[in-house]
């Protein structure tokens, strides 16, 4: 598209993503390719909003003229005290990504996390039988918004394995009354636990750029199961490359991203974004000739 298609009024809609720190976040760039795709008069800014200001900087949105922000590392989960209403995905989950402003100017938070998680499993069609076993790693942030995801999309059963034991068995019994059922598995049993699953998901930071490989064996999966990744940086991580070789159907981590940023765009500039190969190609382009260490 020809950049002078493109310009922003004194009436365009602005929204934007909070975060600490927030230059490596994608979200400005996917979102003003949206913007110009679809002729919006809007903008999307990047705001390094650190801890402290976190509060004044939300209670700022609405002055400002904001139609709302996507939250990012590391206020997801202080974020949702400090909006007005929260919805029921976004409480279950404990964090939230997205805030609208309403016409009063009051805060609605919403996790559309999960939203992109599932709508990028949703992508692997068939390789994905919900009603089997799960095996989720990894206990952080990210793993909760995975639980209620696969929860919510009628997965039969979760297990969670966390190289911390302690805090899988805690965020199990914390998720208990939001999924069917959920069992945490010690570490050291992970490989044992992938019999009948037709899922794995890495929730870790393991097998990012410059992070040693996820410490897991694969022979115990079954041969459909199908093997996503949180991690986008590489796209094709150790975990996926093995799985790959494994004959198994995967999922690389870009897709979350991308999806998760669909309810928002609507939300904040009435427009339905569509998740293409051209969206993929532009985030995949910036994450490959991205010259500082992810
Ligand atoms: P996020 O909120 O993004 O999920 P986090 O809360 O820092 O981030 O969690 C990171 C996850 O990666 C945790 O599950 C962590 O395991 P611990 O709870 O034992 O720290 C996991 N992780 C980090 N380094 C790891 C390693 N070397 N091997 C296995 N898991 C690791």
């Amino acid at each position: 598209m020809d950049k002078n298609d493109y310009s922003i009024t004194g009436k365009a809609k602005i929204a934007g993503v909070m975060g600490f720190p927030v230059a490596h976040s994608r979200s400005p760039l996917l979102h003003n390719y949206w913007l110009r795709r679809y002729q919006i008069d809007g903008a999307y800014v990047p705001m390094a909003v650190d801890p402290l200001g976190l509060p004044s900087a939300l209670r700022s949105l609405a002055p400002l003229g904001f139609a709302g922000c996507n939250i990012t590392v590391p206020h997801k989960e202080n974020a949702i005290q400090l909006v007005d209403t929260v919805d029921e995905l976004a409480k279950k989950v404990g964090a939230i990504n997205t805030v609208v402003v309403g016409e009063k100017g009051s805060l609605a938070g919403s996790n559309t996390d999960v939203y992109g998680f599932t709508a990028n499993l949703e992508g692997a069609g068939k390789a994905w039988q919900k009603k089997k076993p799960a095996l989720v790693v990894g206990a952080g942030g990210a793993s909760r918004a995975v639980i209620i995801a696969l929860s919510e999309a009628g997965c039969g059963e979760i297990r969670l394995t966390n190289r911390t034991n302690d805090r899988a068995i805690t965020l199990s019994r914390e998720m208990q009354p939001h999924v069917k059922k959920i069992t945490p598995v010690a570490w050291q049993d992970r490989d044992d636990a992938m019999k009948d699953c037709a899922l794995l998901v890495n929730t870790t930071t393991q097998g990012m750029q410059g992070q040693p490989a996820l410490d897991v064996d694969l022979r115990a999966l079954d041969d459909n199961a199908l093997v996503t990744d949180l991690v986008y940086t590489p796209l094709h991580t150790p975990l996926l490359l093995e799985a790959k070789r494994r004959g198994h159907a995967i999922m690389d981590g870009l897709g979350m991203l991308l999806h998760q940023a669909v309810p928002g765009f609507e939300a904040w500039y009435g427009v339905k974004p569509v998740v293409d190969d051209t969206a993929r190609l532009l985030l995949m382009t910036d994450i490959m000739n991205a010259k500082i260490p992810e």
